[in-house]
């Protein structure tokens, strides 16, 4: 059985201060939760004070971007070694809005998987449809594109290293939340898409991410459909009683 995977992407928020406050809140709250990976991906500048925080508990810490060179004349970029001196056993890679913003590609986000993987980081690589492309009926090409490119060139073992987060983007900080239904046709397109790749064996244990306006209210509900694994959260994972309540779906 696939454990479920709950992660909190705080995008850019909270100073050190306030991520260390947050940690704090949500330890002594999730410290009872033992059948959920619970994840907690702060803005670099927060990584090392909510490492301290979480020494010991069972709360895994993730970045949200990583650059796939180790080192060099790059500035302003964090790489994969620097992030797993810091503590992060996670990186979110490809989340919509780096793709939007800041240019993001397939295959720049498949060069930073295999960054990741090269140093024992687990890659979060979150795939999505634009609102036009899902009205347009264009919802599998997009998901199998954004898929069979961000994980070009993986073996079967690296590939149960990764989490797959699939985020439609019409439900991101919109309110509007896919149905249990649509999430789970898609994430069920993506498991039959890998075991045509790799195999039905491979497809059954890696981990499926839904996200886009999870909350406390509907976790339950998109979590218990089959292949729905565990949640990415944005907005409501910026407060602990609500992310914890959404840990705690079962
Ligand atoms: P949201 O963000 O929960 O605020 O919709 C999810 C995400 O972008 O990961």
């Amino acid at each position: 059985m696939r454990t479920p995977i709950i992660a909190g992407n705080w995008k850019l928020n909270k100073t050190i201060s306030e991520a260390a406050a947050l940690t704090t809140a949500l330890k002594a709250s999730v410290a009872n939760v033992s059948d959920v990976e619970i994840i907690v991906a702060p803005p670099f500048t927060a990584l090392a004070a909510v490492n301290e925080v979480i020494a010991d508990s069972n709360i895994r810490l993730s970045a949200q971007d990583v650059y796939s060179e180790d080192s060099g004349a790059f500035t302003g970029e964090v790489s994969a070694p620097m992030l797993k001196d810091v503590g992060c056993e996670y990186v979110i890679i490809g989340h919509s809005e780096r793709r939007q913003y800041f240019g993001e590609t397939n295959e720049s986000v498949n060069q930073k998987v295999k960054a990741a993987l090269a140093h024992d980081l687990k890659p979060i690589i979150c795939v999505g449809e634009q609102l036009e492309e899902r009205e347009t009926g264009q919802t599998e090409v997009i998901i199998e594109d954004h898929v069979t490119g961000g994980i070009a060139g993986l073996s079967a073992a690296e590939l149960l290293s990764c989490v797959i987060a699939y985020e439609p983007v019409w439900a991101i900080g919109t309110g509007k939340t896919a149905t249990p239904a649509q999430a789970q046709e898609v994430h069920s397109f993506i498991r039959e898409l890998l075991t045509k790749t790799y195999s039905a064996d491979v497809a059954s244990q890696l981990c499926i991410q839904y996200g886009g306006s999870v909350k406390p209210e509907n976790a339950s509900e998109l979590m218990s459909q089959p292949d729905v694994d565990g949640a990415l959260v944005g907005g409501a994972s910026l407060e602990a009683e609500s992310f914890a309540q959404i840990v705690k779906f079962g």
